[in-house]
């Protein structure tokens, strides 16, 4: 569907933008420890979108826990291989949304229903003292919108990804134990000379949605992460995503939506 291409091209753009990616490493694992020395106790840690592990202290989240289990839908061999030098650290292949399995068929029958999300993975699990969402809300609707786009009428993909996004966000509140958001939020466009303090760029910088309309409280923590640094995606323009952290997200109250 996509998953893994995606996979491949974050593991490449980490290389080439590695320095510029490197505060926003360095505080999403701040941000993920602050929340595992919340925990309640330190038996089971999960961690959904571990991925590529660029963002995850795995070495001091598996001296803290009895487990850790790195959730993600495509993990890569790097991933494998940095797991396998601990004892108490495993894989596991969840697709969180529980729809992608249905997106085939659906893609086939537009005259349907989409599939919904109401993930339930973990929710009786009582050994689970932490989980953290790291880096995954925006991406969770982004495969399964592509993958559906020439199929499905756009206002339908649209009000999908919304309903992804708000079931994972519900989700973390009701697994037990403490749990952790770290997400993107929004994304500006912004030219490189109003960076560097050079005189003002004729393209005013422009800023997106990332979560499909959903807003999300006030943070704990926020940072801004230089996520396509110019000319990555383009040659003066940096791509620069604001990112929010929640330790502690079953005390926030999602803002109507
Ligand atoms: C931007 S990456 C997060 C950063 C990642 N921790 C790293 O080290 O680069 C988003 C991750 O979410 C995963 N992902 C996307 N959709 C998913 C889904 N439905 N279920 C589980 N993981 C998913 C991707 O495979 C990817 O590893």
């Amino acid at each position: 569907m996509g998953f893994l291409k995606s996979t491949i091209q974050v593991r490449a753009r980490f290389k080439r933008c590695r320095a510029a990616w490197f505060p926003h490493l360095q505080h999403t694992k701040a941000a993920i420890l602050s929340a595992a020395r919340q925990a309640p106790e330190r038996r089971k840690a999960l961690l959904f979108g571990a991925g590529l592990l660029h963002d995850i202290p795995l070495r001091e989240l598996s001296a803290m826990f009895e487990e850790v289990i790195l959730a993600d839908i495509v993990h890569s061999l790097p991933c494998r291989f940095a797991a396998s030098r601990f004892s108490n650290v495993r894989l596991l292949a969840l697709d969180v949304t529980g729809v992608a399995a249905g997106l085939a068929a659906a893609q086939r029958r537009p005259d349907l229903p989409l599939p919904r999300s109401n993930p339930a993975w973990f929710l009786n699990d009582s050994h689970l003292d932490l989980s953290v969402s790291v880096n995954l809300l925006s991406q969770l609707s982004w495969v399964p919108s592509h993958f559906l786009a020439h199929s499905h009428p756009e206002a339908e993909v649209a009000a999908m990804k919304t309903q992804l996004i708000l079931a994972h966000l519900e989700y973390l509140q009701r697994l037990p134990g403490q749990t952790a958001l770290i997400t993107d939020t929004t994304w500006r466009a912004v030219p490189v000379q109003e960076i560097n303090g050079g005189p003002p760029a004729s393209d005013a910088a422009q800023t997106w949605d990332v979560l499909s309309g959903v807003n999300l409280p006030m943070p704990a923590l926020a940072w801004d992460w230089c996520i396509a640094p110019a000319p990555e995606r383009a040659q003066c323009i940096d791509y620069i995503a604001r990112v929010h952290a929640y330790p502690d997200w079953k005390r926030c109250v999602l803002p109507g939506n």
